[in-house]
């Protein structure tokens, strides 16, 4: 018998990174970084309360820099209903949006409960990940040239005609120079590695490869797209000094361990929305229009393997007599 259709949390949850991305939207270029996540915080969390679900957040965002975050184990959404964990980055690339470059988005996942990998105290994460179309299994142990070799293989291309996106930090010289020697081409990005694995993941995007050591929550918002989209994730945690390292360690983590998509997400019943703040790669950011804006999502989940992108329309006016003035 087949199974009766279930419900796609993530076409709710897009409702969230919308209203996350208008209010983010008013700090585009004000060149203040935490009062445009602060904005997006107040509007994700606002917007979370009317979701029907008991949620608990396991990737919450804002420990690195001192955010104004949506906290690690608070309980969010209606209360009722399906029983998740959530990962939220009501503004992903604060300083994209603060300084108007691309790429910034309001992003969050959903997965049953107790499947979302709680990275700990250790913010950084070395990662590797690429499309559906490299069927050869990376190991992100492996030497960058053998990886490169690997994907170009699977894509019958030259390695030299590779684009691997990567942040763009002085921790990254020393892969740097070795990507360079193969003669594969680089895409630095100032922020935003969840944008860079979105696109590593994606047709048309010119982007084959992402490598880097980035954000840990944003590994695992990242890992909850790839169980929706298809494609390698791999993470293993970078502790910044001594001290994050025995804390990890103390805590029972494995840090020579590779993690794996299902590692970072368990189960198959995941859900993923981002909507653009700034306009990218993917994603237009928001647009003003007479009366309103327009917003430009991705909605996506795992169990169906629906990929939706989604274009919406808000009226000012409304949702002002909804919302007060959260939005002006
Ligand atoms: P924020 O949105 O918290 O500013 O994070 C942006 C980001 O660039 C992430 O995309 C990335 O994973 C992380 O910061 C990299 O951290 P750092 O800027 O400390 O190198």
């Amino acid at each position: 018998m087949p199974h009766a259709p279930d419900r796609n949390l993530a076409l709710e949850l897009v409702r969230v990174t919308e209203a996350a991305a208008l209010a983010a939207s008013r700090w585009v270029g004000a060149g203040d970084k935490i009062a445009a996540d602060q904005a997006a915080v107040d509007a994700m969390r606002h917007m979370l309360a009317t979701v029907e679900m008991d949620g608990v957040v396991v990737i919450g965002e804002g420990e690195k820099d001192e955010a104004p975050m949506l906290f690690n184990g608070e309980r969010i959404g209606a209360g009722t209903g399906v029983e998740v964990d959530v990962a939220v980055d009501p503004l992903e690339g604060t300083e994209l949006c603060a300084r108007g470059q691309p790429n910034a988005l309001a992003v969050v996942a959903a997965s049953e409960q107790g499947t979302m990998f709680d990275p700990g105290p250790v913010v950084y994460m070395e990662k590797l990940a690429c499309g559906p179309e490299v069927d050869d299994e990376l190991d992100l142990n492996a030497p960058i040239e053998e990886t490169l070799e690997t994907v170009a293989r699977a894509k019958r291309v030259r390695p030299r005609d590779l684009m691997v996106v990567i942040l763009d930090r002085p921790r990254h010289d020393e892969m740097v120079k070795r990507i360079r020697a193969v003669g594969t081409r680089i895409r630095f990005i100032p922020h935003g590695d969840v944008s860079g694995a979105l696109m590593a993941a994606s047709p048309d995007t010119g982007i084959d490869l992402l490598w880097g050591i980035g954000g840990t929550p944003e590994g695992v918002l990242s890992a909850a797209a790839f169980k929706c989209l298809g494609g390698q994730f791999q993470g293993k945690l970078w502790p910044r000094d001594d001290a994050e390292r025995q804390a990890a360690i103390e805590a029972g983590y494995d840090l020579d361990r590779v993690l794996l998509l299902d590692d970072l997400v368990r189960g198959d019943n995941t859900f993923f929305a981002a909507t653009g703040v700034t306009d990218g790669d993917l994603l237009r950011g928001v647009r003003y229009q007479h009366g309103g804006a327009r917003t430009h999502s991705l909605v996506m989940r795992s169990k169906s393997g629906t990929v939706r992108t989604l274009q919406a329309t808000h009226s000012m006016e409304k949702l002002g007599e909804l919302a007060g003035t959260r939005y002006d």
